[in-house]
This record gives C-alpha cells, structure tokens and sequence, in this order.
C-alpha cells in the first residue's frame, strides 16, 4: 500500500517536472487525480483490508490526494503567472529601436534676413522698436508731409479701416510715433508688417519693410551713404552700388538705391530688365517739415531716414523668383533656409 503511494508520488512529481504548458498540468491532474487514477483505484480498493489497516491506508491515501493537489495547483499557478510575465514583456516597447525623429523647422527666409539686417545696425548703435499695424491716417500720412489730397497717396494702394484709421502702408509712421516719444538723438530700426493692395508675382498684399531713422545735431547725407553702404556690402558682399536721385513727400533730399544686379553682376538680365542694376531701398534727410509735425524743432536737428521690403533682400539673397512663394507654406519651399 505505502509502495503505491511513494510509486504514484514519484511518477507525479517526474511529470510535474516535465510539464511544458498548462495544458500539460491539467492532463497530470486528471491523471492522478480523475476518476480512472491509480490512487482512486487505491482508494477503491481500501474496503477490501482489513479495518485496522483500511483506517491507516485510508489517511495515508487521503493525505497523499491533499498532497498531489496542492502541488499541481501551484504548478498550474506558477505556469500562469509566468504566461502573464511573458505577456507583459511581449507587449513593453522595445527600447532597443530607433526612435522616431521630431522633425525641426527653419527660420522663414524673411525671419532670417530681418534678423541679419537688425544685426547690422544694433551693432552700430541702433535699438529696434515697433509701431502698430492698423495706424492712424495722421501717421501714415498726414505728418509725413502727404496731406490728403497729396499724388504721392495714389502710390500705396491703401486698406482704409475707417475714414481715419487704414492698414499702415509703410513702415515711416513709427518714425513720427518714436520722435513724439523720444528726444533726440537717436537711432532706431523698425521692423515690421505693411500692408497695400496689390498681388502679383513681385507684390504681396502683406509684406515686411525695415525702417531706419538716425537723428542729431549733424546728421549728414555723407552718414547715409556710409551706413547704407555697409549694410549693402554686409548683405550682398563687394558689388557697386548707386544712388539715384528721388522723391518722397517726407525726405529731402531723397534717393533712391541700386545694387549691381546680384543675376547678371551688371551685365543685363530679365531680373534687372537688362538695366544691371536692382533698385533696394528709398531714403533721405528727413525733411524739416517732418521733424515739425513730430515736435522736433528743425533748426536743431537733422537726420536720415530709409525703407527697405524685406522680401525683395530676401529674393536677391536668395535666387528667389516669385514673391508669393513666401506665404504659401509649401514646407518644401521653405525647409530649404
Ligand atoms: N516709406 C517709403 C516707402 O515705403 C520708403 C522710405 C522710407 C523712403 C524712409 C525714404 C525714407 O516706399
């Protein structure tokens, strides 16, 4: 009888042993512990011994059944928590892969020639300042000398808000704005957004302009040649430049500056209309009139002035044939600064 025991116990715990899934484990169970197992045999059997004997097999068989169940219900335990283990590390990232990349932008080709040009001139001194985009017709306008009935307002194809307020068309109010702020002298850059109405492959109804304005007792049109001179040479390098007698309403006197053509180097192309040359920029000294209506007195002072459009530096710099291709977000365009 205790033979059979230790036998069933022995050949249990081999295929415990050996059991490879929990498929196996519920088959050992039903082995040793189903209704045809030798121990339910054994057990059977018992009312055939004698009564002594049946009572101390019957504990032995009993305790030997408690026993197998125990350890097939903790192999069956072990075997489902290493499936869940499992499980768990099939599902974890795999951290050995590459991740995948955050793609970086690129500064717009106009951040990027704004932020070069502010450069030049805070390096000589200037400060950069800013001014609203929807203006007064008084600052626009009226105190840069082009009253209402003026020719030179035909030019800038204006965006009237109300009678009295527009969409700023250049960026010469801040010059009015900074004088009745500031007493002189100064030196100030401004960046910024203007806006006229006009669309085609050189004109946007957005684009961006840089003011300059430089005020004090001696400012001369000899500065503003030497400036603009080394801001060109700083932009474009060693080319010639020229400039060109003109006229706005708020400078005198005025010019216009042209650059050897950046294509052609002078020789003549489609950019420059087979001129050689690229006009950049307007400027001048301011005219008295101007520093009047600021609340400068111009016995006192004198100064320059320029304006130049960003995008246009920016498609000279750049090779750049079309300026509306600036704003239609085209990354493939645009990655390329
Ligand atoms: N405001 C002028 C324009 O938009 C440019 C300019 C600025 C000319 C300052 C002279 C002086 O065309």
């Amino acid at each position: 009888m205790s033979d059979e025991c230790a036998s069933i116990r022995a050949s249990c715990n081999q295929e415990l042993q050996q059991a490879a899934n929990e498929n196996d484990l519920y088959q050992i169970k039903s082995k040793y512990l189903g209704r045809s197992s030798r121990l339910t045999a054994l057990i059977k059997s018992l009312k055939d011994l004698p009564a002594e004997e049946r009572a101390r097999s019957g504990a032995a068989a009993n305790a030997l059944k408690i026993s197998l169940q125990q350890d097939i219900d903790i192999a069956l335990e072990n075997m489902r928590q290493a499936r869940t283990v499992r499980a768990i590390a099939e599902q974890a990232p795999d951290i050995t892969l590459p991740g995948r990349r955050t793609a970086i932008g690129t500064l717009h080709p106009v951040t990027r020639i704004t932020a070069k040009i502010a450069s030049i001139f805070t390096s000589m001194g200037f400060s950069i300042v800013d001014g609203p985009e929807i203006e007064l017709d008084f600052f626009n306008f009226e105190a840069l000398n082009i009253p209402k009935d003026h020719p030179a307002r035909d030019m800038h194809d204006t965006f009237y808000v109300s009678d009295a307020q527009l969409l700023r068309t250049h960026t010469s109010p801040v010059q009015i704005r900074t004088m009745q702020k500031m007493q002189p002298p100064l030196r100030i850059l401004c960046p910024g957004k203007v806006y006229r109405c006009d669309s085609d492959i050189s004109h946007t109804p957005m684009f961006h302009q840089i003011e300059g304005l430089m005020v004090d007792t001696h400012v001369s049109f000899a500065d503003l040649k030497g400036l603009l001179t080394i801001l060109i040479h700083r932009l474009f390098g060693d080319i010639s430049i020229r400039f060109r007698p003109s006229y706005f309403p708020f400078t005198e006197p005025s010019a216009e500056v042209d650059i050897q053509c950046v294509m052609c180097r002078g020789m003549g192309c489609r950019v420059c209309s087979g001129t050689g040359w690229l006009e950049i920029l307007g400027c001048g000294l301011v005219n008295p009139v101007v520093f009047k209506n600021a609340g400068y007195d111009p016995d006192a002072v004198t100064g320059l002035a320029f304006g130049l459009g960003v995008e246009r530096i920016a498609m000279l710099t750049y090779g750049i044939n079309d300026i509306r291709l600036f704003y239609e977000n085209d990354l493939r365009f645009l990655s390329q600064f």
